[in-house]
């Protein structure tokens, strides 16, 4: 099946005439598998742009924002198809035209993906400034002080980005380059432009996530030459446009909805084993959940998380990999928002992301916010009542506290969580939550 058209669950277009209802649940009992992650299959994609071939990425969550990231290769020229068993087949016939445009960028901001590859294989790129989600500013400056470190130069013309390289040799050179911060996309992108420079780059302070470290992992089966994968130096060895070859590639799992399921235990009580999770991925977000009265167990490929007692407060704060990340936050928060005792929150990676707490404080949480800073006061019980997601991680994390508030608890903007989620519905239900999809 084409992404052009609706992907598998036919959610591409979003259905606002939805809501998620929720009501007071559990204990939770049962299994839960986690799929592939969104934060590398978009970039794994992205990846399927260095060279001509047929891909196929397995374990691809059937999201919408995959569909989306699929329509935009699309328009550029590689032919995206997700099969009925989590198969992402991808054919790159070497037909590319390489614009982003802003149609379909202004809806992913991981479109912005596409710029390091299809810079360093052509030589030229176009890209509409990215959207995505909607919490506060996201600038691409590291991107492209990177990218004109190794040769490229950069106009912004309408809201497009363009970039060429300005030495007569076609390709970019390699170099040293020093991140301000370890952003994850800027990483990405330095990566999968350096993989085609000539010579040697070196990108210091670079962000370790897991799904960087799957990104790495595809390259280097595509041929290319990267050095100290998972640390915060790499160093990536040019080959020539032409010398990598296509492949094929597991999709890490997604460590943030592995979290999703552990924080629904949390909330409801219960024991659930959370399959494909990885426990290596999870450390300082595990650590946390123990402090916080969450039991955990640990197998070869799951994670089981058992609660009988009340959740007690901790502090915290967000940080890059390894540091507990940005987008478990909105699900830490609503765990201490019926923990026994306070919890200071601070956020340090973006200043808008406290948005969805006017929307807990409506379920009777108590949060104040300052800044980045939140401090959360656990209630006993929450209270249900109608909520509105503001983005991916903030709607599942409404969901999580639906399950834990007295009533019913109406979620809107359903179609932010379908951005990110497979089934979060169904895979709630299937542990014994009390959840529902309806239209309205
Ligand atoms: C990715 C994830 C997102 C996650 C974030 C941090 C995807 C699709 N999204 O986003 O879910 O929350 O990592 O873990 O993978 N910044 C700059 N200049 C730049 C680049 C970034 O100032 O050139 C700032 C951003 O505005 C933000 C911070 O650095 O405040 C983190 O951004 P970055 O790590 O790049 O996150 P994304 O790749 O956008």
């Amino acid at each position: 099946m084409s992404l052009v058209a609706p992907v598998r669950g036919g959610i591409l277009e979003p259905m606002d005439g939805e809501r998620i209802v929720v009501r007071r649940s559990g204990p939770l009992q049962g299994e839960v598998r986690v799929p592939g992650a969104k934060n590398s299959v978009l970039k794994l994609m992205a990846a399927a742009l260095l060279a001509d071939g047929v891909y196929e990425l397995t374990n691809v969550p059937d999201i919408v924002d995959v569909g989306i990231m699929g329509e935009l290769l699309g328009a550029i020229g590689v032919r995206c198809d997700l099969l009925a068993d989590g198969t992402l087949r991808l054919e790159n016939t070497g037909q590319i035209t390489p614009v982003a445009p802003y149609e379909l960028v202004e809806r992913i901001r991981a479109s912005i993906n596409v710029l390091g590859p299809l810079l360093g294989r052509f030589g030229q790129v176009t890209v509409a400034l990215p959207g995505g989600d909607d919490f506060g500013s996201r600038p691409i400056d590291m991107h492209i002080r990177g990218l004109e470190a190794m040769g490229a130069e950069f106009e912004l013309d309408h809201g497009d980005v363009m970039a060429r390289i300005a030495t007569g040799t076609g390709r970019l050179h390699g170099t040293d380059i020093v991140l301000d911060f370890p952003s994850v996309g800027a990483t990405e992108n330095l990566l999968m432009a350096a993989v085609h420079a000539k010579g040697e780059t070196v990108i210091h302070h670079a962000a370790r996530e897991p799904e960087i470290q799957d990104l790495c992992t595809m390259l280097v089966g595509m041929g290319a030459v990267i050095d100290g994968i998972g640390t915060s130096t790499l160093t990536i060895d040019g080959v020539a446009p032409g010398e990598l070859h296509a492949t094929s590639h597991r999709v890490v799992p997604d460590r943030i909805q592995a979290a999703t399921y552990m924080a629904a235990v949390g909330v409801c009580g219960g024991e659930v084993v959370v399959r494909d999770a990885r426990h290596h991925h999870m450390e300082h977000v595990l650590a946390r959940f123990a402090r916080m009265g969450l039991e955990t167990s640990v197998g070869p490929d799951s994670i089981t998380v058992g609660r009988d007692a009340r959740l007690r407060s901790v502090d915290l704060a967000t940080l890059p990999y390894p540091g507990i990340a940005t987008d478990y936050k909105p699900l830490l928060v609503t765990m201490l928002t019926v923990a026994d005792g306070v919890g200071i929150v601070t956020e340090n990676l973006y200043p808008g992301r406290f948005r969805y707490v006017e929307e807990l404080q409506r379920l009777g949480a108590d949060v104040r916010t300052d800044g980045h800073h939140a401090v959360v006061r656990g209630v006993p019980a929450l209270s249900g009542a109608p909520v509105k997601a503001p983005d991916i991680r903030a709607g599942a994390a409404l969901v999580v506290a639906g399950l834990a508030a007295v009533g019913s608890t109406s979620v809107q903007g359903v179609h932010h969580i379908d951005r990110g989620y497979e089934d979060l519905v169904g895979r709630l239900s299937s542990i014994g939550a009390d959840v529902e999809r309806v239209a309205v």
